[in-house]
Parts: structure tokens; C-alpha cells; sequence
């Protein structure tokens, strides 16, 4: 069978943890080889760079330091690690990818969208997702629940209309490609927001997709 790139996105909160766990064992249980990994990081030098992006140390870190890291962590990861993975037939599970650039860097730090897009075709070619799942869900519930976690990284110390303009960013590119970006209400019950995950899987499993 080919191999199939999923991501997974959504603001804080929205339960990618627990449902990427969920889809691995739903895609496993139907006999695939996957990959699973996540952006920024992936590699060894991209989970440094993870570390610089959301860890204290460089708080002040310039928007635009920040887009160029997110797209050298992505670099690394897709050419060396994606790309063999989908060329020796695995699926590729990744827990967060450009969406998240465009969502983040692009709504919540208001960077040109334009310039991502550059960057994006500089560091991927043609190659995109082919299919996405975006939790979506309310950003006070979101954040309510992050809030329960550990202590916040530099994201998740942004202010709520941060955060309600990354959704917005992401609801956008989910109008704009809906063959690709499947909408999930991930207000729900973990059930049911299961549920949904199952409903758009069950083609690309059966091979319909
Ligand atoms: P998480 O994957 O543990 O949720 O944390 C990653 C954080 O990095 C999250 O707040 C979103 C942010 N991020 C961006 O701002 N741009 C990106 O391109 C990616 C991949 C993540």
C-alpha cells in the first residue's frame, strides 16, 4: 500500500496527545508500518531546536528568528527523516508541520504570509500533507485545559487573542483546502471526537481515499 503523510494540529489544549495516540493504534491495528514524530523536532538537531524555540532562554527571540527555526528544524526533519520514511512505505504520523508555521507565525505573530509561503516552498518543494486533522475548539476551553499541565512554555505564556488568531489562521486554511484539512470538534467527548478521527480515516484504510 502507499504510504500517507498525516499531521495534526490545533491550539493548546485541543487533546493531540491523546488522539495521535488513538490514531496510531487505529492505523497499527490495520497492519501499518508508521512513523510517528512531531515538529519542531524529529531529529536530533531539530529537538535542540525545539528546546531554543519554546524553553526561557531567549524569551526576546526576534518573529522572525523564530519562523527561520521552525522552518531549519523542518528542514532537517522532512529530508531526513519524512521523506525516507513515506519512500520506504510507512505512514508518516506528524504531530504538528507547516500548518502550525502558518497558523502561529502567520496569525498569532502576524508575519507575512507570503514570506511562509517562500519558505514553505523553499524547504518542501511540492511535497504537503496529505491529510490533516485540525482539533478545533474554543480557545477559552483550550487554554482551561492546558493550564492543568506543566509549567507554560513560550507559547503558551501568549495572550488569548494570540491564540485566537492562530485558530482563526487554522479554520481559514482548513476553508481554503478542505480536501486536505478535516475539521474535528475536539469540544466534545474524547469518544466522539475519536469517532470523528475514525470517520475520516476509515477511506484512506480501506484505500479509497
Ligand atoms: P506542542 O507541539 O508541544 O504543542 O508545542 C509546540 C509549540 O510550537 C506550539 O505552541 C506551537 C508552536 N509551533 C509554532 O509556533 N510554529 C510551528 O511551525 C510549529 C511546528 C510549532
Amino acid at each position: 500500500m502507499n504510504s500517507l503523510f498525516i499531521t495534526v494540529e490545533g491550539i493548546e489544549g485541543a487533546g493531540k496527545s491523546s488522539n495521535i495516540a488513538f490514531t496510531e493504534s487505529l492505523l497499527r491495528s490495520h497492519g501499518h508500518d508508521l512513523l510517528l514524530t512531531r515538529e519542531p523536532g524529529g531529529t536530533p538537531l531539530g529537538e535542540e531546536l525545539r528546546e531554543l524555540l519554546l524553553g526561557h532562554t531567549h524569551d526576546g527571540m526576534h518573529d522572525l528568528t523564530e519562523l527561520l527555526l521552525m522552518f531549519a528544524a523542518r528542514a532537517e526533519h522532512l529530508h531526513n527523516k519524512i521523506l525516507p520514511a513515506l519512500e520506504a512505505g510507512k505512514w508518516v504520523i506528524c504531530d504538528r508541520f507547516t500548518d502550525a508555521t502558518y497558523a502561529y507565525q502567520g496569525g498569532g505573530r502576524q508575519l507575512d504570509t507570503s514570506a511562509i509561503a517562500t519558505l514553505e516552498n523553499l524547504v518542501q518543494g511540492s511535497r504537503r500533507p496529505d491529510l490533516t486533522l485540525l482539533l478545533d475548539l474554543p480557545v477559552e476551553t483550550g487554554l482551561a485545559r492546558a493550564a492543568k499541565r506543566s509549567e507554560p512554555d513560550r507559547f503558551e505564556r501568549q495572550r488569548l487573542a494570540f491564540f485566537q488568531r492562530v485558530r482563526e489562521a487554522y479554520l481559514q486554511i482548513a476553508h481554503q483546502q478542505p480536501e486536505r484539512v478535516k475539521i474535528i470538534d475536539a469540544s466534545l467527548e474524547l469518544d466522539l471526537v475519536q469517532e470523528q478521527i475514525s470517520n475520516i480515516l476509515t477511506p484512506f484504510l480501506a484505500g479509497r481515499a
